[in-house]
């Protein structure tokens, strides 16, 4: 049996198949539309994925649109000695080669809802079926490095080292990484040269959530 959530009458969560590939490429330009090509995610990239992990995938959908998605590996990862990798390096440039089918955590590679459908509890409802993954495979929770794409409006003030410890404090909001602290993860992390993206500063926050969170 796969997965399903509902949502509203129309909109429901449900494990990724292949055929949804070309809206999920669509999706990812419309979401992100400042990353780099390399570091957006293709039509054949979310059919290896399906191929590779069909349980670590799900997508969101009004009707037959596609208008959220997830996409995850298993992954080791050792909170107190973190490692350092960019977000090229641990998706295997798009391909989840990197996926380890004995990894300790979900590591989360993507969320995306389209702008049109924001506010209504589908990210929640993605990042819930992502710990749904966890327990069902007795993962000890997921992780993701989560974009901080608030650091543009201040980079003319401070460095992305003091804007990452006023967030964790919760002297500024960031849109994504105190969105995400606010469902249910914890900041554990600065990660550096992460990726291509100058508003962030190049850099993301790594973000954890055990898998014993209930969102
Ligand atoms: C970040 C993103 C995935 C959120 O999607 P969403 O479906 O609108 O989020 P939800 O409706 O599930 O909101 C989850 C929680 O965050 C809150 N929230 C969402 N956006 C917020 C914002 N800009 N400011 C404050 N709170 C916000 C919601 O109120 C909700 O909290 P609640 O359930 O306690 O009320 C979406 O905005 C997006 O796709 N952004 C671009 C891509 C991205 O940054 N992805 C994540 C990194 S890979």
């Amino acid at each position: 049996m796969g997965y399903l959530e509902i949502i509203s009458p129309n909109i429901i969560i449900v494990n990724m198949q292949t055929l949804h590939a070309e809206q999920l490429e669509a999706l990812q330009r419309i979401v992100f539309p400042n990353l780099a090509e390399a570091e957006l995610l293709h039509a054949e990239q979310y059919k290896k994925h399906v191929e590779i992990f069909p349980g670590g995938q799900f997508v969101a959908m009004d009707g037959d649109k596609v208008i959220g998605a997830t996409s995850t590996i298993r992954y080791h990862f050792d909170i107190n000695q973190q490692e350092h990798h960019t977000f090229y390096e641990v998706m295997g440039g798009g391909w989840f080669t990197t996926h380890e089918p004995g990894g300790d955590w979900l590591y989360g590679m993507d969320v995306s809802v389209h702008p049109g459908y924001r506010g209504k509890g589908i990210a929640r409802a993605l990042y819930r079926a992502r710990q749904h993954t966890c327990l069902q495979l007795g993962l000890k929770g997921q992780m993701t490095v989560g974009m901080l794409n608030g650091y543009s409006s201040v980079a003319d003030e401070m460095r992305i080292d003091e804007y990452y410890e006023k967030v964790k404090s919760h002297e500024l909001f960031d849109p994504t990484v105190s969105v995400q602290e606010k469902i249910g993860f914890k900041i554990v992390g600065l990660m550096k040269n992460y990726l291509n993206d100058s508003t962030c500063g190049n850099a993301g926050a790594v973000i954890v959530m055990d898998v014993n969170v209930m969102i």
